[in-house]
């Protein structure tokens, strides 16, 4: 039985020392988060991830494809081998490197707090937000950084997508969200104008939580295949195809 186990240790050593070559990749994606990964009227799966994501895998000359997975789970249908690398708007920070290999930054975009255009709120402080009802997604660094700094005043609520949450503040369930800027832009103040507005400043610190943009995340031994990622990444940003995905959806 121990030689059993010791063969079977050194083939999983060996495994983990081989690098895979990928031809395919598969991304894990939550989605809605319109306009980083939404599907249009038709049912086509776009946003700024999905089309960054797809010029990737034709600039490696591998194809790709897109698995969605809510957030909550989507660290461990990554470990699970349910897909091979996770592009959904993923804040890289440390707390994550610990479990995670990231790709170089490809976009930084700040959080934002918004609430009903007739709220009383107008900055975000520990005053201002006791006793109310916070809205984030679960497992966000939304979640963990509202919970660890208002989490003894106010009552988070955690929402498994982005949708739910929204409907909840629409429904006056919620006082505030707390979520990427340009999703609640989008779902929020384009969406139902002047109904919304955003609380306070942006978020971009601290640091810890928010720091370093979004990055595509891998199994820690991919690190040939994050490499490859991040060579295709300079040249799309060389090449200007970076800069019109980026103009599509944030520009003007
Ligand atoms: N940037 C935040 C984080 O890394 C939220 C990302 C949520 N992404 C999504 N597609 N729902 O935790």
């Amino acid at each position: 039985k121990l030689l059993t186990i010791t063969i079977l240790g050194m083939a999983l050593a060996a495994g983990s020392a081989q690098a895979r070559d990928y031809d395919h990749v598969r991304f894990g994606v939550d989605v809605p988060y319109e306009p980083m990964e939404y599907r249009t009227a038709d049912g086509e799966l776009t946003g700024f991830d999905i089309e960054l994501g797809n010029a990737l895998c034709a600039e490696m000359d591998i194809t790709c494809e897109w698995i969605e997975q809510e957030w909550d789970g989507i660290v461990p249908g990554l470990l699970a081998r349910n897909y091979d690398a996770i592009m959904s708007s993923m804040t890289i920070n440390d707390e994550r490197r610990q479990t995670l290999l990231f790709s170089d930054p490809y976009i930084t975009i700040p959080g934002a707090w918004f609430a009903a255009a007739g709220s009383e709120l107008e900055e975000i402080n520990e005053e201002a937000l006791s006793g109310k009802s916070i809205g984030v997604q679960r497992g966000t660094t939304y979640d963990n950084y509202a919970t660890d700094t208002f989490g003894d005043l106010a009552t988070i609520n955690r929402y498994s997508t982005a949708d739910d949450m929204v409907l909840d503040l629409d429904a006056q369930r919620l006082d505030l969200v707390f979520l990427e800027f340009v999703v609640g832009k989008t779902t929020l103040l384009d969406n139902d104008e002047g109904s919304y507005k955003v609380v306070g400043e942006m978020v971009t610190e601290p640091e810890e939580y928010f720091g370093e943009g979004f990055g595509i995340a891998f199994r820690q031994r991919d690190e040939a295949l994050a490499e490859r990622f991040n060579e295709a990444l300079a040249t799309l940003k060389e090449d200007g195809t970076y800069d019109e995905i980026y103009e599509k959806y944030f520009g003007e």
